[in-house]
This record gives structure tokens, C-alpha cells and sequence, in this order.
């Protein structure tokens, strides 16, 4: 007879054992990809997935596993299959699939069984055969392509701030049009700003609302490629476009709030008719748009932004089931407060970017929809563009390239400090993917650190020169 089932980690599988469920899994399975998916139905055949949704754990027939579910756990684990008889080598396997913990049984008496081959069909990650020298070299010019864009990139976001606010003025005028958001997108587009501005954004925080929606809509912009691409789909200049006009116009619907309600400093009471006023900025968002003929997609973003996954909560409006706000629109949402967070927003100064994704990740499953939130921090990494690192060799980096296909934790830093606190007029690159002995202390506030101006830390970022 079977004993009953035990929790093993991976390193406690034993040969004999027989694994019929898994319980911890790494990250790699919360955003499931289209290869990771066949991976699991062809070596979990008949087991069941427990798929996260937004009415909670929910059980599936692994064949109905889709790519962009996220996955649980893996229940039911028939004993037939190869994968669920534990032997020789089997746990190194299951810790490089990222199998972490598991349920087990182990039958009385049976013997070791001989080592097999798991049927593995997910491809090990491509390694592409380049010298790490000459990675460096393509890093260091592509991380010099990105900082020549900066300058640019802060001309772009105050003109495109300024024609925010022009549309937002003629709305008020009663004469409103995209016009002016059209062109801003166009600029952003022809470019190619996103990341630059999406750094500008993190370095010198904005202090109004025309800001706001210009560096809500890059960041936006490039969390959701970066979604696409890891599915697998193909980033568009249209999709850039779509995303970029839906970010302008999410809050289209202030110009419907008089502006000194708008640029008031004073933190209104919650049931305070301003108050009202400037919640109901969503519905009038809403149907601006719909007179003017936006797709159904970019009315949504403005219409629900502010819903949260817990819609009883009082941050949560307007009142209506989360069935309706598009996947787009819960993305919208993240990128929103996100901002709002790094951004100076009347009553509060701005954080920075690698303190807001810490505070957007303790928010995951209550404000916003686990799978959303964990495709933005995969998107703007667990350190954004601009963040300044203190690293374990006691020098302090700005991170200037993410790479989300690789590892959040692990950014392209350049170092501007050394460990005795000394600013560098040289610059060097880090990859940390690359130097296994460098890692990552702690986040730190530049706005604090470097505190002479509010703009010291971004006028440093500015001045870095790869040699
Ligand atoms: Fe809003
Ligand atoms: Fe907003």
C-alpha cells in the first residue's frame, strides 16, 4: 500500500518516489509562453492545471491549457507517465524546468527504478555563439544609442506634455480634437523615444497631469510589446500607434474637470463633490471618445483604468464587474498607478521607479490581476530604466538596458560612483547577466541621494560617456 502524500523540495526527491502533484513552481510558469504550454501537455498528459484567473484557482484538463494562462500548480499527475516515477537524474531535470516543490508518494517495498529519459520537448534557451567580448561591444553600442536619445527624448515629452494640454484646453472650449495627440505619437514613433523618454520619466518625475499621460503612454507602450514579443506575436508600428493614442487619451476626460480642480494642491475629502467630479472623469473620457469614432479598445482604457481586480475597494470606480475591463485596460491600470507613483503628484513627491515596482508587486491580486502585473514588472524590470543601484562591490549604477527575456533581477548597469563614493568622470558598463560576483544591494532614492538639485541625478545620467 501507498504511503500517504508527502512534500518533498526538489532536492529531496529520492528514486522510488512517485510525484503526483506539483506544488511550486518558478516564475517562468506565471506568463505561460506557446512552447512552455506544449512542454506541459505533452509530458502532463491527463494531469490537471491549476490556473490562476480572476475568480481564483481554478482546475483544468491540461490539454485546455492556453498560453498566457498562469499556471498554479499541476494536479492529478497520472503515475503512468514517465515524469511521475522519480529516478536517477530526474530532480536535476525538474530543477531546471523550475519544478520546486512537490507532492509524493512512496509505495512500500518498491524498488529504485532504472534511470530513464524524461520525454522533454521544451527547448533548452537558444545560445546564441557570439564572444562575451563582442556582446559587450554590441551592448555598449546599443546602451550609446539609447543615452544619445535622451536629450531628445525630454524635448519630445515637454512638447508632447504642452500638447496634452492643449487638448485638454480645447475640450474645454467645447472644440476638441486628437489632433494634437496624433502628432505627438508620430513624433514618439518616428524617434523611436519610447525607452529614452520611459528613463526621463524615472529620473525626473513629473509634477502635473499633462506628464502623466505622456509618460503613462510610452511606459504603457512598451510594457505591452514586450508582452506581445514574449508571446510570441509580432510588435507592430500600428499596435505602437494604438497603444500610444490609448495612453494620451486615458484620461481625456479631465478636460470635462475645471482646472483648478485639476491643479488644486489640496487632497480633497472622498465623498467631497470635487472629489466627484474628478472620479467621473472616466465616464467623461468615455464618451468623449466615443464621438470621436476611437476604437472600442481605447474607450475601454479610459472608461475602466481606475477598476481594480477588488472592485469593492473604495480606490475602485466606476462600479461594475471586472469582466469588463480588457486585459489591455487592466494593464492600462498598472501603468497608471505606476506613474502616478513616480510622477510628483500634488500632495507627495516622486518615487523612484525600483521603490514603485515594489510597491505595485504587494498590490498583486488585489488592485490589479496577477497576470498583468506580473507582465509589467517582466516588462520595465524588477530595476526600471533610470534606476540607481547600490551594487555589491559598494559602487552605484544607473541601470540603462533591461532585458526581459533574460532576468528582471539581473539589469545592464553603468557604474557613475565607485565604493569610496567617489563620482566618475569615466564610465563603464556592467552587464550583470555577464559578472555572476556583482549583484544588487539595494534601490536607491536618487532624488534623496542626489539631493544639491531636484535634477542631480538626472543631469549625472546625462553626463554618462561610454568610452
Ligand atoms: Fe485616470
Ligand atoms: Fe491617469
Amino acid at each position: 500500500m501507498a504511503d500517504p502524500l508527502k512534500t518533498v523540495s526538489v532536492k529531496e526527491l529520492t528514486p522510488g518516489m512517485t510525484i503526483r502533484e506539483i506544488n511550486e513552481l518558478s516564475f517562468d510558469y506565471a506568463t505561460l509562453d506557446p512552447k512552455t504550454v506544449q512542454f506541459l501537455k505533452t509530458n502532463f498528459k491527463g494531469a490537471t492545471a491549476v490556473v490562476i484567473n480572476d475568480a481564483g484557482r481554478e482546475s483544468v484538463p491540461m490539454e485546455n491549457l492556453q498560453a498566457f494562462d498562469h499556471l498554479d500548480s499541476i494536479a492529478n499527475i497520472p503515475d503512468t507517465l514517465k515524469i511521475a516515477s522519480v529516478v536517477p537524474g530526474l530532480a536535476r531535470s525538474m530543477e531546471k524546468y523550475g519544478f520546486l516543490e512537490f507532492r509524493v508518494t512512496t509505495p512500500a517495498g518498491k524498488a529504485a527504478q532504472p534511470e530513464q529519459a524524461v520525454q522533454a520537448e521544451m527547448a533548452a534557451p537558444e545560445i546564441i555563439a557570439v564572444s562575451s567580448k563582442q556582446a559587450h561591444e554590441a551592448r555598449v553600442e546599443e546602451v550609446k544609442d539609447f543615452l544619445g536619445k535622451i536629450e531628445g527624448a525630454e524635448a519630445s515629452r515637454d512638447k508632447s506634455s504642452s500638447l496634452v494640454e492643449e487638448m485638454l484646453d480645447q475640450g474645454r472650449a467645447g472644440k476638441f480634437t486628437a489632433k494634437g495627440a496624433g502628432a505627438a505619437v508620430e513624433e514618439i514613433l518616428e524617434q523611436g523615444a519610447s525607452s529614452a523618454m520611459n528613463a526621463v520619466a524615472g529620473l525626473k518625475g513629473s509634477d502635473q497631469t499633462y506628464t502623466h499621460c505622456v509618460d503613462m503612454s510610452v511606459i504603457f507602450q512598451e510594457a505591452y510589446a514586450d508582452i506581445l514579443r514574449h508571446n510570441g506575436k509580432e510588435v507592430t508600428s500600428e499596435i505602437n500607434r494604438f497603444t500610444l493614442i490609448s495612453g494620451f487619451m486615458h484620461d481625456i476626460g479631465k478636460s470635462e474637470v475645471p482646472k483648478e480642480i485639476l491643479e488644486s494642491t489640496v487632497r480633497f475629502a472622498p465623498d467631497s463633490k470635487e472629489m466627484l467630479m474628478l472620479r467621473n472623469h472616466t465616464t467623461y473620457g468615455a464618451r468623449i471618445l466615443n464621438d470621436l469614432g476611437m476604437s472600442k479598445a481605447t474607450i475601454n482604457v479610459a472608461h475602466y483604468h481606475h477598476v481594480k481586480k477588488d472592485s469593492t475597494l473604495f480606490t475602485s470606480y466606476p462600479d461594475i464587474s471586472y469582466d469588463k475591463v480588457l486585459p489591455l485596460t487592466r494593464l492600462a491600470s498598472v501603468v497608471d498607478v505606476y506613474q502616478a507613483l513616480i510622477g510628483k503628484r500634488k500632495y507627495k513627491r516622486n518615487w523612484v521607479p525600483g521603490k514603485a515596482t515594489e510597491y505595485l508587486i504587494k498590490l498583486r491580486g488585489s488592485e490589479f490581476e496577477h497576470r498583468m502585473l506580473d507582465y509589467f514588472i517582466r516588462a520595465v524590470g524588477k530595476y526600471p530604466l533610470g534606476s540607481l543601484l547600490r551594487l555589491s562591490n559598494n559602487s552605484l549604477g544607473f541601470v540603462v538596458h533591461i532585458a526581459p527575456a533574460e532576468d528582471p533581477e539581473k539589469p545592464v548597469v553603468v557604474v557613475v560612483e565607485n565604493g569610496q563614493g567617489e563620482l566618475l568622470t569615466h564610465h563603464q558598463l556592467i552587464d550583470l547577466m555577464m559578472e555572476p560576483d556583482v549583484t544588487v544591494v539595494e534601490v536607491v532614492d536618487h532624488y534623496e541621494y542626489y539631493n544639491e538639485s531636484e535634477d542631480q541625478a538626472y543631469n549625472i545620467f546625462r553626463s554618462i560617456t561610454l568610452g
